[in-house]
Formats: structure tokens, sequence, C-alpha cells
């Protein structure tokens, strides 16, 4: 059942003004390319109306893999002087122009889902090809990305973390020497207000670990063992969790027992090595430092991505509920990606306040299968009124609902569509 016929026309009509041919953008004039994450969010979207294209979204996607298995953050089909770094700065030399980072592997959960609308034909051939590209996807982070080798996810920039600005990095990124970045223009405070941006002295740095990548010929192991910047991450640890328990179901479906059984361990691993990661003052799971092994202390959105990926005691369960509770009392719509009482909370500031829906559903998802249905229901209400109030924006003010960021943004109407507006 729909909850606005109107705002329903408006998100389809927003994927397919975004849509450049195979691909979607994020939003038109800040984000010009195909990128990663956004785009399996952006299949679940396009799944409501036109199921042929949400699968023709995440193929375009994976027609850029890297021969080792990694699935670029950025794809460049087509030249756009309006966005830095564009595909020379990267430099990578690919066909067609990638970044040279991944970011959040989501992809696994979301055919998945695809393949379930599907009628979960075991025998579909877009599930099996998207199958094995993200398997090979999955052992580029087993291979490169488990330094610890306890499960988890190692980042080696920060925008792999989907959560670009998010204070977790701030120590790390403290650290990163830019005396050698030179001059460069930004294009992104052209399209959007600044103080919705990151700052300058973030972005240099943004650019120096960039120019580590490059100059090791992007060379994965070179970056995971020496780059300046290798934080665990708490989202995308999670996530792969999740989409490993996801990639299983369709390797079981296939009959692939060795790939099943490879799978098995890597669940099994993570389940354990997620412990490293809970913070037993803030009572939550948090990012922590490779290199450091210090751990943010923060609070985050992705702190909740627990119930996702289906982990935690029942104490430290209760323990995340409780946060939870406390964070509902200071914002008016969940969920922040801080916590309010942080000090570098900023309600309009990129990854250091807003909301941002994949996020919400995320967790939404995982606190519904894990038994707090009126959390996740919270959860759904909040981003439906955030919409209603201010319409599709990349991310929003937990306190007024103001929009920020990029208008008329793909994920955000995928959200409306597939989750929720209905
Ligand atoms: C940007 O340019 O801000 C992007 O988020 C990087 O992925």
């Amino acid at each position: 059942m729909s909850r606005n016929p109107k705002l329903d026309a408006r998100a389809r009509e927003i994927l397919i003004g975004n849509d450049r041919g195979g691909y979607t953008v994020p939003t038109h004039g800040l984000y010009p390319f195909q990128w990663n994450w956004d785009s399996a969010f952006v299949a679940l979207g396009f799944a409501t109306f036109d199921h042929d294209r949400a699968w023709a979204e995440i193929e375009t996607l994976v027609s850029a893999q890297w021969e080792d298995g990694m699935i670029p953050h950025i794809v460049f089909h087509q030249d756009d002087e309006g966005y830095f770094p564009g595909p020379r700065v990267w430099g990578t030399g690919r066909t067609p122009p990638t970044s040279g980072i991944t970011q959040p592997p989501v992809l696994a959960t979301i055919v998945r889902k695809l393949w379930e609308v599907e009628g979960a034909d075991p025998a579909c051939p877009r599930m099996q090809r998207l199958y094995r590209a993200c398997l090979a996807s999955h052992r580029w982070f087993h291979t490169y990305r488990d330094p610890l080798g306890n499960g988890l996810v190692m980042v080696t920039h920060n925008w792999e973390t989907g959560r670009d600005n998010s204070s977790e990095w701030d120590d790390a990124l403290a650290r990163v020497d830019t005396s050698g970045v030179g001059s460069y223009q930004r294009r992104d405070t052209g399209h959007v207000d600044a103080t919705m941006r990151p700052r300058q002295e973030e972005y240099d740095r943004y650019v120096a670990i960039l120019q580590f990548g490059r100059a090791s010929g992007w060379n994965h192991r070179t970056i995971a063992d020496e780059g300046p910047f290798r934080m665990v991450d708490v989202g995308m640890s999670m996530e792969l969790l999740r989409a490993n328990r996801d990639l299983l179901v369709l390797a079981e479906a296939l009959g692939e027992t060795a790939a099943a059984q490879e799978l098995r361990a890597r669940i099994a691993l993570s389940e354990h090595g997620m412990d490293w990661l809970w913070n037993e003052e803030a009572s939550a799971y948090c990012s922590r430092d490779a290199t450091t092994h210090e751990s943010s202390g923060l609070v985050t959105n992705a702190s909740f991505l627990a119930f996702y990926a289906g982990v935690g005691s029942a104490e430290q369960r209760a323990r995340l509920i409780e946060a939870l509770e406390r964070i509902s009392g200071s914002a008016t719509y969940l969920l922040p990606s801080l916590e309010a009482e942080s000090r570098a909370y900023d309600h309009r500031r990129y990854w250091r306040g807003p909301v941002w829906l994949v996020v919400s559903y995320m967790a939404a998802i995982g606190l519904d299968e894990q038994g707090y249905p009126q959390w996740a229901a919270r959860i759904r209400e909040d981003s439906a009124r955030l919409i209603e109030k201010s319409g599709f924006y990349e991310s929003f003010s937990p306190e007024t609902g103001e929009g920020s960021g990029g208008p008329d943004f793909s994920w955000t109407a995928a959200m409306w569509l597939a989750w929720c507006g209905r």
C-alpha cells in the first residue's frame, strides 16, 4: 500500500531523471558518475517498477570490477568537469576509468533481494553472474582488508566507508601528512552550501591519501600495509558480515559447496571478531584504528548495524537499545549519524549529525529481524516524515528535518519506493 501516490510518482521521476543509461547518478551536479553503494540501493527503488532496470544498475557497476576482485567506489562513464577528484586525478588507467578504492559491500544483500523478488530460481543467469562478482569482491576484502585476521574490514580511505566525514576518522586523519598535496580546486562547494560539506583541511587529507594510492600504482597490498589511513570501520564490518550471510544463501541455492563452506568460516570469524570493536565505555560497537588500536568511542548510526549483522550478546543488544533510547531523547528524527552530545556534532554537516536514509534502512531491517519492531517502525516513520517535510534530499537535519547536501537524490527516492513510503 502506498503512503502517498504523489511522492511515489516524484520518486520514480527522480530515478528516471538521474538515469544516464544503465546507471544512475546519485544527484545531478554534485555527484555526476556512478557510485558503488548508491547504485546498490538505487536498484531496490527501480525494482519496485522496472525489474530489468534494477538488475542493469548492478550489472553496469560490476562491469567495472577489477581483476583482483575490487568493485570500485566510482565508475567514470563519461567526463564531467564539475567533479573533483575526477578520473585523471585518480589515474587508475582503467577502462572505463574508475577510482582506486571501494565502498560498502552491500551488493550481495541486494542481489539476494532482487533474486527473491524474481521467484528465487537458482537457474536465474543474472543472479549467477552477480553471485560470482560478489564472491570475488568479498574475497578481495578478505585478502587485502583483514590485516588482523579477525573477519573485520579495514578501510584505507575514509571515502570507502561512504560515511566520508564522520568524526570517527578525525584522529587518524589528523596524522595524514598534507605537505605534498599541492593546489587543486574543489568542486563540491560550488554545488552545495560549504557549511554542509567537509572543511578544507579535511579535504587536503582526503587528497593526500588518494595521492599515496596513486603513487603506489594502486597496489592494494602496499596501500593496505603502508597506507597513511588504516581504520577498521564498524559500518563496513557489519555490512560485510551481513553480505556474507546473504551470499551464503545464494551459494547454497547454487550448490556451490566449497564456496558455502568458505563463507560459513568467514561468517564465524567475523561474528567472533566483532567484539574487538565493542567499546565498554560507549556501550556500543565503534570503529577502531588498525595501527594504534585506539577506539573512536563514538556512537554513530553505523553502531546500530549490529542488528543488521546479527551480532551481540543479549547484554550488548540491551545496551545498544539504551543508547537508541538516549538518542531518541535528543533527536526529533531518527537516526542521526552522530549523537548530539558528541563534540563534533553538527546537525547540518556531512556525516556529523544528519540522517541518511540508507543507514536508517539497514538499521531498521536489523532491529525488526532481531525482535525490536517498535524501533524499526519508529525509524521508518521518521524517515517517511523527513521526505514528506523536505523532499528527496541527500540527508536531513535530525533536529529540524531540513534537507541537506544534494537535492533529488537517487537513493533517497529509492528508499521511499522500496521502504518507508510503502
Ligand atoms: C565526495 O566526493 O564527496 C564523495 O562522497 C566521495 O565518494
